[in-house]
């Protein structure tokens, strides 16, 4: 439809190396909403008559049901929609409808409203993931789980504080988006090719209209910059390592020789010759899919990185990354909901782990700590008592009065007081004993569960006010739309 300055069209084979009609279906609505705005505006501004402006924005409201011909010979959702307008409505008046814009302020329009939609879906499952973990961490206040460093036994804790700090992990990529959607909800639109344009256009009026916080000012920059795309993917590609981490956790701990867990038959696969098995595919694909999200990341900032000022089509590249980091995140967390729903957790299991484990070594330093004795020296007391009881394979609170009176040699430490507080001293009484802030100890869970299920309803509230304003904007466009039609 452009080529008039040009002698040849384009051969079949450099159509179809150009064109991003494939990949335009996910912003096709936005266009047409966005171009509905442009006309309207153009109309309030007298820039086109009332009689164009119906014949424009009837033509649009028909190709909302459209079914795109992706072979039409258009290069892009742009000239493929502008193209219909022109034929439903006529040249007249549908070849107005581009006055005063470009594909290069239209196409960043269509990814920013795509984006900002995207967020909130995101930051809506984010929310139920997060009450997910919060629920069932009600349950488990009192499962008793070893914790580790190194994938080693470390000390131990509670299952209800594992799935809580997972959800404070997935509260900061909810808040990171929630700041991120910030900087996207601003309209490019009206900036032009690159330079804005010399007919009286409002964009603060389409901006309004489409239900955008203002407008991306400068012209250059609205037109020609994706740092907020490689925002929206970089804040994702944090999510889903997140996400991954999880994933992995599950795969471990579902294995026989942890079996902590066990994975609803839903979200495991089966074998093609192994009858017996039950993988965790599910999980395993998530870590997977994180590699490619990373990989759409390095794809946006690899195509930034070296392009001048100012459009240049390389940008069309990175549309299918945005469409499939946004596809792939959305099923990730309605998935690993479920999974965390329905999964069932092998509490005996996990507490016979932690309790044969000599995971009280700690403890008993700090109980002997308590006694006045620096804390070096108990944790030397202690690492001798792990010792000798791992040597004569057995666990501490089996150590006889000889083998513990071995372990003070050397200090001042009465070794009855040392036997005193291993007779006393269980995995039990270490986490009613540890009180400290945010620790896993028995006091701290309920605090947090109720602190956490607050700051959900404030943040569910938060987004009901933002989805409602896109809407009531949109609502209202659709009104004037239908009062001009
Ligand atoms: N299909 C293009 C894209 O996705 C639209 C903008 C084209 N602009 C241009 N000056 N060729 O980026």
């Amino acid at each position: 439809m452009y080529r008039s300055r040009l002698g040849t069209d384009l051969s079949n084979i450099t159509l179809d190396y150009v064109s991003s009609i494939d990949n335009d279906s996910e912003i096709a609505l936005y266009d047409i909403i966005g171009s509905q705005a442009h006309t309207v505006m153009l109309l309030e501004n007298k820039i086109i008559t009332k009689n164009d402006a119906k014949k424009i924005l009837s033509s649009l409201e028909n190709l909302k049901n459209e079914k795109f011909d992706s072979s039409s010979g258009a290069e892009d959702i742009h000239e493929l929609i502008e193209s219909l307008v022109i034929k439903k409505a006529g040249m007249a008046s549908g070849g107005k409808m581009h006055t005063a814009r470009s594909r290069n302020d239209q196409v960043v329009l269509d990814i920013r409203m795509k984006i900002r939609d995207d967020i909130n879906i995101i930051c809506n499952c984010l929310l139920d993931t997060i009450e997910a973990l919060v629920s069932v961490s009600k349950n488990h206040q009192k499962t008793i789980m070893p914790f580790y460093t190194h994938l080693q036994q470390a000390q131990a804790g509670l299952f209800s504080h594992y799935l809580l700090a997972q959800a404070d992990v997935l509260s900061r990529d909810f808040q990171r988006l929630f700041e991120t959607f910030e900087r996207i909800n601003l309209s490019p639109l009206g900036a032009g090719p690159v330079g804005g344009t010399s007919i009286t256009i409002d964009r603060h009026s389409t901006a309004k209209m489409l239900g955008f916080d203002g407008v991306v000012e400068n012209s250059l920059d609205a037109t020609s910059t994706r740092d907020f795309v490689a925002e929206y993917v970089a804040m994702i590609s944090i999510l889903m390592t997140n996400l991954s981490r999880i994933s992995e956790d599950f795969i471990i701990w579902s294995t026989s020789e942890f079996s902590f867990i066990e994975l609803s038959d839903e979200f495991t696969s089966p074998s093609s010759v192994m009858p017996q098995k039950k993988n965790p595919d599910i999980l395993e694909l998530t870590r997977g899919k994180t590699a490619e999200i990373i990989g759409n990341l390095t794809a946006i900032l690899t195509t930034v990185k070296g392009l001048a000022s100012g459009y240049g089509r390389d940008l069309q590249q990175i549309k299918s990354s945005i469409w499939s980091t946004s596809k792939i995140s959305i099923s990730a967390l309605v998935i690993i909901k479920s999974i965390i729903l329905t999964m069932k957790i092998n509490e005996k299991q996990m507490k016979k782990v932690t309790e044969s484990s000599n995971l009280i070594a700690l403890d008993i330093a700090e109980k002997l700590v308590q006694e006045g004795i620096p804390f070096r020296v108990t944790h030397k007391i202690a690492g001798v008592l792990v010792q000798l009881a791992h040597n004569s394979k057995k666990p501490i609170s089996k150590l006889t009065i000889l083998e513990i009176k071995k372990s003070v040699k050397g200090t001042k430490v009465d070794p009855k007081i040392i036997s005193k507080i291993i007779s006393t001293t269980n995995v039990v009484s270490s986490l009613k004993d540890r009180k400290s802030f945010g620790s896993s100890g028995y006091d701290e869970q309920k605090r947090m569960i109720s602190d956490r299920i607050q700051k959900i309803n404030i943040w569910r509230s938060n987004m009901t006010t933002r989805e409602n304003k896109i809407k009531s904007s949109t609502d209202e466009l659709q009104k004037l739309v239908n009062e001009i039609i």
